[in-house]
């Protein structure tokens, strides 16, 4: 068995961002428009009027403050509201393909490793831009990496899914460098008309080296202890998929788009996660007290505080459970990664770790790293 170790890191970051106030203004002139279009069905008590955001909610709910998109101007049109990006012929990048390339250019040149040394692309995301051939194996192509490539969805948990999948085969020989990206293009899939979920995603990429930690160029990370666990729940749902003209349901659908039930989850997952980290943590010897650094799934900042004090024991102070959602809103399986990428290189060798994301399934996954 081989030594597994995240050898680099990259973010892509898109330049276009949106306020929580920029938000908040198009969604109160989109329900204006909506409200003055249904006046006589309002007027009758047909229908509810359809009540304003508002960014002071936004921020004291989830923490977030504003969040990165590729396209601003679709998602703040209150005609529009949703991202308007210029679809990509077949001899083009997809967009998936292109922003996870950035990320992974990044995290190969912190490996000092070029595409040519990657024997396993996996493309890990909560969505993919289309059904086949894989985003992965684009991106292998665009590399001039060898080896396979394969696309997987475990949804906000597909980082460390990924990472574990990448590790496993690093332990056994299978592959010998690998690189785990994470391209999450949030706003297709965000319902921007909904005032309960409007402010939640944002987009961005990321991409992690994982090879042996004997082979490494450089300081890195070296992988213990990596898990992952699964419960189904109808609670976060997105119903869209292939199967949507079979069931004539082509037509702009609600439930076609990202769903949940906040309070539930907020209730259900957060017990499941800290759970998983100290049975895990406990399965490879460690102590809460070993822990320098703990970089958690991105969601919402009150989650993350309640998983800080249950792993530790106590509350953590910020730079021990940094978070980056204020800047980048829920990046789905990115988000941990991010809070990876800009919050490790002070780790000192020996210092240990946790990246944790967690969401839809539910699916919770953790991966214990420690820096050499
Ligand atoms: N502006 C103003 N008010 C709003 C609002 C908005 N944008 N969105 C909702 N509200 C209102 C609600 O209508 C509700 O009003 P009511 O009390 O009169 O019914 C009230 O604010 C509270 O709404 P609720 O949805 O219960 O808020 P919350 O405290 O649960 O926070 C989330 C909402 C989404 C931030 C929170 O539930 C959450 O983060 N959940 C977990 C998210 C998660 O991890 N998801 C995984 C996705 S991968």
């Amino acid at each position: 068995m081989h030594q597994p170790a995240i050898t680099g890191h990259g973010v892509f970051t898109p330049q276009q961002s949106i306020t929580n106030d920029e938000l908040v203004v198009a969604f109160n002139a989109y329900a204006d428009r909506w409200n003055a279009g249904h006046a006589a069905a309002i007027e009758a008590g047909e229908v509810e009027p359809m009540a304003h955001s508002s960014a002071e909610f936004i921020a004291s709910a989830s923490g977030i403050e504003q969040r990165y998109v590729l396209d601003k101007a679709g998602v703040l049109d209150p005609a529009r509201m949703y991202p308007r990006l210029k679809p990509r012929a077949d001899d083009e990048p997809s967009i998936m393909a292109e922003i996870g390339l950035d990320a992974a250019r990044q995290a190969l040149a912190r490996a000092g490793r070029t595409g040519a040394d990657i024997d396993l692309v996996i493309c890990a995301a909560s969505n993919h831009e289309r059904a086949y051939p894989a985003i992965a194996i684009e991106i292998q192509k665009l590399l001039g990496a060898g080896g396979f490539a394969f696309d997987m969805n475990v949804a906000c948990s597909s980082a460390t899914f990924g990472i574990q999948a990448a590790a496993d085969m690093i332990r056994t020989g299978s592959v010998r460098r690998a690189l785990v990206v994470n391209p999450e293009i949030c706003s297709g899939h965000l319902e921007w008309r909904d005032r309960d979920c409007h402010f939640i995603f944002g987009d961005v990429a990321t991409a992690v080296v994982i090879e042996r930690a004997d082979e490494a160029q450089g300081a890195h990370f070296v992988i213990h202890g990596t898990r992952c666990a699964t419960e189904f729940s109808n609670n976060i749902r997105n119903n869209d998929g292939f199967l949507r003209r079979a069931h004539d349901q082509m037509d702009d659908r609600r439930d076609m788009q990202f769903m949940q039930n906040g309070r539930k989850v907020f209730k259900e997952v957060l017990p499941m996660v800290s759970a998983h980290i100290l049975s895990n943590m406990a399965d490879e010897g460690w102590q809460p007290d070993d822990l320098k650094r703990l970089w958690l799934h991105q969601a919402n900042k009150t989650m993350n505080d309640f998983i800080g004090r249950k792993v530790l024991g106590r509350v953590p102070d910020a730079a021990e459970q940094p978070n980056i959602l204020q800047d980048y809103a829920n990046t789905s399986s990115a988000g941990s990664i991010i809070a990876f990428s800009q919050n490790c290189e002070d780790l000192a060798p020996g210092d240990k770790g946790v990246i944790c994301s967690f969401g839809a399934g539910y699916s919770v996954g953790s991966v214990l790293v420690e820096r050499a």
